[in-house]
């Protein structure tokens, strides 16, 4: 692939930790590695997850009786600071701060190194902070590293039988993530692949979206230096795909 132009990356929180709650600092130097052999992109962008230790501190407040704005605002805040794991990682290649608006994003762009950053407000995941990434820089590409292949037709977590989508409309998107909406869809933490947010703005901007595995790093390394073809999902807006 021809990685000129600015690319947004998002790394799922989930993926910066391991089963028993510890920071996967081997995942994140594998991560950053595979892109400082390949640095061939004009600005890249990276968004990091919350991950287990969100998880921890929102169960925690909610169990003291604070509210969801308040969980949403912790879960932000952990975000920033995984986010500075990834800095770390990269030395002097990344931006040193986390960016905490799209006004301090546009300043660091100016500076050319690799940002990294977190939340942005409460009341989305960071699945939308990176589309609203991509969409103000205009990348050409946004890829979500989640901890499953891609876009399923249901959790591949609790139905073995689940369908892998290589392709998915931007309809059956919206669909499949309406219908795995229950009641806790809009709750701090419990955002999914895609939230309400996330929707909008994909519908309204046609962002390129890839999901791939980032538990399976080879994947991406295939795909980042230049393999078309990788297990996962893309999004596409020209009406059902399968
Ligand atoms: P995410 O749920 O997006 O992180 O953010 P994650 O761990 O990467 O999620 P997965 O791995 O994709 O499932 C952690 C929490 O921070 C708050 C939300 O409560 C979110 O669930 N958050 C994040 C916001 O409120 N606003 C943001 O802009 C980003």
């Amino acid at each position: 692939m021809n990685k000129k132009g600015s690319i947004v990356i998002k790394i799922g929180g989930s993926l910066l930790f391991t089963k028993d709650k510890k920071i996967n600092s081997k995942r994140i130097s594998d991560f950053c590695e595979i892109i400082k052999n390949k640095p061939k992109f004009d600005a890249l962008i990276i968004i990091c997850g919350g991950g287990l230790i969100a998880r921890e501190y929102i169960n925690s407040i909610r169990s003291l009786k604070g509210n969801e704005a308040l969980c949403d605002i912790i879960g932000i805040e952990v975000s920033r600071l995984n986010s500075t794991l990834i800095i770390t990682s990269f030395g002097e290649l990344a931006y040193p701060q986390v960016p905490k608006s799209i006004e301090e994003l546009s300043i660091a762009t100016l500076f050319k190194k690799i940002i990294i950053m977190g939340g942005l407000q409460p009341g989305q995941s960071t699945t939308s902070v990176a589309l609203e990434v991509a969409e103000y820089t205009g990348a050409k590409e946004l890829i979500l590293l989640t901890n499953v292949d891609g876009i399923y037709d249901k959790d591949p977590k609790k139905h073995k039988d689940a369908k892998l989508f290589p392709n998915i409309s931007y309809e059956e998107l919206q669909e499949i993530t309406l219908k795995s909406t229950d009641e806790k869809q809009a709750a701090a933490g419990e955002y999914r692949i895609f939230d309400a947010v996330s929707l909008q703005i994909l519908k309204r901007s046609h962002i390129n979206v890839l999901v791939m595995s980032g538990s399976d790093i080879g994947n991406f390394k295939e795909y980042w230096n230049g393999n078309p073809k990788f297990i996962g999902t893309t999004v596409s807006y020209k009406g059902k795909s399968n």
